[in-house]
């Protein structure tokens, strides 16, 4: 008989706990960073566990997938309301990201699963994802004020 957790996935990249230190200074922005992280481990809980089914790892990707647009969607206008001078490529680093997260959905709606591959692209992108591109732009990712969001 097997043991039911036996895959050692992703023993690299640990999906990082958030922190204040991790805080872009924006309270909505960061309850959307909490939850991403908490959905990125319940992913990786369901990577970890042999008898998890396609239909529910393609669940808890959806769930990231729908989340991550409602974020990206909100930094971005709130970086381009700020005036954020590297928009462009922030923005791009969210489309490659999303795109790869279509890749992964799509894939394990045809049955192809490659667990190992999946864990490590989530974890990558999770534990960069505020470190290495939101933290860096912190100082355009506050609130905007009303006047100036109005014009
Ligand atoms: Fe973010
Ligand atoms: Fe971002």
């Amino acid at each position: 008989m097997q043991p039911k957790h036996t895959l050692p996935l992703n023993h690299g990249t640990p999906i990082p706990q958030w922190s204040p230190r991790l805080s872009v200074g924006n309270a909505k922005l960061d309850e959307q960073h909490i939850t991403l992280l908490e959905l990125g481990r319940d992913l990786m809980r369901l990577l970890e566990t042999k008898a998890s089914t396609d239909i529910q790892i393609h669940g808890a990707l959806e769930d990231i997938d729908r989340l991550s647009r409602l974020h990206d969607a909100l930094e971005e206008s709130i970086l381009e309301a700020n005036g954020c001078p590297t928009l462009s490529g922030h923005k791009a680093v969210h489309l490659t990201a999303r795109n790869q997260l279509a890749n992964l959905l799509a894939d394990v709606s045809h049955g192809v699963v490659d667990k190992a591959a999946l864990s490590g692209l989530v974890a990558d992108w999770m534990a960069h994802h505020i470190s290495e591109n939101d933290l860096p732009v912190k100082d355009y990712l506050k609130s905007v004020p009303r006047a100036r969001a109005a014009g």
